[in-house]
């Protein structure tokens, strides 16, 4: 009998696929659907406290004839409603599956980050994830400077919560490895999720327009997360988990990530485009290969292809196409 159980965030799944965090599970018919063709976790959309303030900007300035007591309490409104949405998603999503609901926030202001996570536990969210990707296209940030912002929030809002906690990071960082250790020896955070995918921007020549890049990834953008999870899945400290995401399209895609030593993958393109029962069909070309490869559980070949300094360095760290390695002149 094979077993695709795995622990994440100290939670037991039943396989390694985790819905990430999307519009896919923006409402209850949806979350349901997903636990039905074998979601073992659903991250639910982020809670973006920038959209937050651009909405509240948006109502205030369509009213400019009263005063800023007014505005206050506009934008106190807007905040306080949308938080209490996202805290109502999170108590019916618990009711109505038995899966693990794991709750996401993206905050820009250094105190949304404690009060949103305490209201998130009180609502019973089973985990949160803090999306905390920073752009390093500020020219007058430090690298240090950059990364501070990272070790400031997981302090915060680990010194607030009990909850299990994963941080979904990019892979923007001049020393990612150190990054990453770092991160986990902290022991602020339960697991890391390896990596975000950004809202691309792209040019359109004809129209002479900044436009929207492709939304959904393709497998072939695997690869960048393939190295890393590869390369800090025996750095970083054995109690936090590496989960990969971004481009992971297959069953084939998991196995290898899971091989690299990821404890589980979220995917949400190809959900959008094939639709939830391609979360069975993973689950299905895991199994087969378990089966033909005489395994019986997960924990028998996680991390089986790791970056190990004695044996694959090569393999994993080299970046130039050399013509003996790419293959191709
Ligand atoms: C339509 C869409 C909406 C997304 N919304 C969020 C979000 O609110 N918060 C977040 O952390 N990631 C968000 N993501 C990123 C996904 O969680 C995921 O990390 C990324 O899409 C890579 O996985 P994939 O290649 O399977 O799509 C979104 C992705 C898509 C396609």
């Amino acid at each position: 009998m094979i077993d695709l159980s795995t622990n994440y965030l100290g939670l037991k799944l039943r396989n390694p696929i985790i819905v990430a965090s999307s519009g896919l599970s923006n409402s209850i018919e949806k979350i349901k659907k997903l636990e039905e063709n074998g979601a073992a976790a659903i991250v639910l959309k982020s809670l973006f406290e920038e959209q937050i303030h651009a909405e509240s900007a948006h109502n205030i300035s369509k009213d400019v004839t009263y005063g800023s007591e007014v505005n206050d309490y506009i934008s106190g409104y807007i905040k306080d409603n949308s938080l209490g949405n996202y805290l109502k998603q999170i108590k019916d999503a618990k009711k109505a599956v038995d899966i693990p609901i794991i709750a996401s926030i993206n905050c820009i202001d250094n105190n949304q980050w404690t009060e949103w996570a305490k209201k998130i536990e009180e609502a019973g969210a089973d985990a949160l994830e803090i999306n905390i990707s920073v752009l390093p296209s500020d020219h007058n940030r430090s690298a240090a400077d950059a990364e501070k912002i990272i070790f400031d929030v997981i302090e915060s809002v680990r010194a607030s919560v009990k909850l299990p906690l994963a941080i979904k990071i990019s892979s923007y960082s001049a020393s990612l490895a150190n990054l990453v250790k770092t991160i986990s020896w902290t022991r602020n955070v339960d697991g890391i999720v390896l990596f975000n995918r950004f809202y691309n921007p792209d040019i359109d020549i004809e129209n002479m327009k900044i436009v929207s890049s492709h939304v959904f990834s393709t497998p072939a953008d695997n690869i960048n997360t393939l190295r890393w999870v590869s390369i800090l899945s025996n750095i970083i400290d054995e109690n936090v988990d590496i989960v990969a995401t971004t481009g992971i399209h297959d069953g084939q895609t998991v196995i290898k990530q899971l091989l690299a030593g990821a404890t589980a993958v979220q995917v949400a393109s190809v959900i959008y485009q094939k639709g939830p029962e391609s979360i069975l069909a993973m689950q299905r070309v895991i199994e087969d290969w378990m089966e033909r490869h005489n395994y019986k559980s997960i924990s028998q070949f996680k991390g089986k292809l790791a970056f190990d300094k004695d044996k694959n360095t090569i393999a994993f760290e080299r970046i130039q196409f050399m013509k003996h390695f790419g293959g191709i002149e």
